[in-house]
């Protein structure tokens, strides 16, 4: 590789377009053209803290649970909650001083479970990022508004605004002053060290690693490579290398058929009524779904089910009776058996 390429980034900070062309090694000068207007704007979304690149637009607390429950919530829990993908969003933990001194006190206590509400300073920054990124499987789908209603669901969960509140443009900046960390980020450190100078050779991530790192989390089969092989983006050595995500052909339509199978038919369950007396995972008035897929898993299963579901019954998990269920149409049933004894996860 000649010189003058590797020179490129350095000259590319200071030059202008018109300069380009004439500073280029002979022979090279039609290689590519400017970006266009609208390339450059379309790449050009982020929203700065100071709400610089924020778009018009508004959405109200109760438009963004219900876009949160259809898109959100299977990854992030009905509340945010959620810590089976990552670490979860809101808990609930802000207090009412916290919004006024701008700092989330438990954020000292090393026991406390860190959330995103807890940490974020800047109102824009959740802004763009789910406007960017989320949701993971579906990246760059919501619309303006959309994502306006998804923050104020966000903090109304945390009790940053109110029920009846309306986050828009026009509001940021006033609800940025609620943010409940937003006097929490300091700037007069280094990475990787809060007390010492800036680590700008990376000496501590490459000297005394962590020994295993234990994945604590995962993404559902659907999404892993939504945002393509995370492996290849990550560096591969170090304590924390990328998640391989990349599925072969095979693995891939494997993997398919296994999803389809294993999710649950959530809304065959809700208009069926199941839901009164099961939940996934523990007893209700009858036994969670968890168990009954254990006890039920293969095809060899489906006829009982089915009969057991239309035509209810006792004394299997106990003396209380599950009532017939005749109102559930052929599909619903046809859909919850298949789910029911598709096998554990
Ligand atoms: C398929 C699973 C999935 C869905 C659906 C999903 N997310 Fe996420 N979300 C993730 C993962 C994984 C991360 C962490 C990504 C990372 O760190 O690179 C994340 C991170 C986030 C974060 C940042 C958390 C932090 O502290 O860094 C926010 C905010 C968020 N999601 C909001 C949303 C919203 C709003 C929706 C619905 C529109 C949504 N997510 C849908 C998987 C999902
Ligand atoms: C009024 C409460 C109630 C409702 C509504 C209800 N169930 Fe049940 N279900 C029970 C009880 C109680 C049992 C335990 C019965 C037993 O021990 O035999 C049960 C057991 C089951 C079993 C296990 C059967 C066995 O023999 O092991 C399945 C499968 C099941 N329910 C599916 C459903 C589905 C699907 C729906 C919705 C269409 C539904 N249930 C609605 C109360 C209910």
């Amino acid at each position: 590789m000649s010189s003058w390429v590797r020179a490129v980034p350095l000259w590319l900070c200071t030059m202008t377009m018109t300069s380009w062309a004439a500073a280029l090694p002979e022979g090279l000068v039609d290689l590519g053209r400017p970006a266009t207007e609208s390339e450059i704007a379309a790449w050009d979304i982020d929203v700065r803290p100071d709400f610089v690149g924020l778009p018009p637009g508004s959405g109200d607390v109760w438009a963004g649970e219900e876009i949160w429950l259809a898109q959100c919530a299977s990854c992030h829990g009905d509340f945010g909650d959620s810590n089976e993908i990552f670490a979860p969003l809101v808990l609930g933990n802000i207090t009412e001083e916290d919004i006024g001194n701008g700092r989330v006190d438990s954020l000292k206590d090393p026991a406390v479970a860190r959330t995103t509400l807890m940490k974020v300073s800047t109102l824009s920054t959740l802004w763009d990022y789910i406007y960017r990124a989320m949701p993971w499987n579906a990246p760059k789908s919501l619309s303006q508004d959309e994502v306006y209603a998804l923050v104020a669901y966000l903090l109304n969960l945390g009790y940053v605004v109110d029920d009846d509140f309306v986050l828009s443009d026009t509001n940021m900046a006033e609800t940025q002053a609620r943010m409940p960390n937003r006097n929490g980020m300091s700037l007069d450190h280094g990475l990787w060290s809060v007390s010492g100078a800036p680590d700008v050779s990376g000496s501590s991530c490459t000297a005394d690693c962590d020994a295993a790192v234990t994945v604590t989390s995962y993404l559902p089969a659907y999404a892993m490579n939504a945002h393509g092989n995370l492996a290849e983006q990550v560096r591969d050595w170090g304590p924390y290398p990328g998640l391989w995500t990349a599925a072969e052909p095979e693995q891939l339509a494997a993997a398919n058929v296994v999803v389809e199978a294993v999710l649950a038919p959530e809304a065959a369950l809700t208009a069926g009524g199941c839901s009164g007396c099961h939940q996934m995972a523990g007893q209700l008035v009858g036994p969670g779904f968890d168990a009954i897929r254990v006890k039920y898993a293969g095809q060899e299963h489906a006829a009982y089910l089915r009969d057991k579901i239309a035509n209810g019954g006792a004394g299997v998990w106990g003396s209380m009776p599950m009532p017939p269920m005749p109102a559930v149409d052929d599909d619903a049933l046809q859909q919850i058996v298949a789910w029911l004894t598709s096998g554990e996860e």
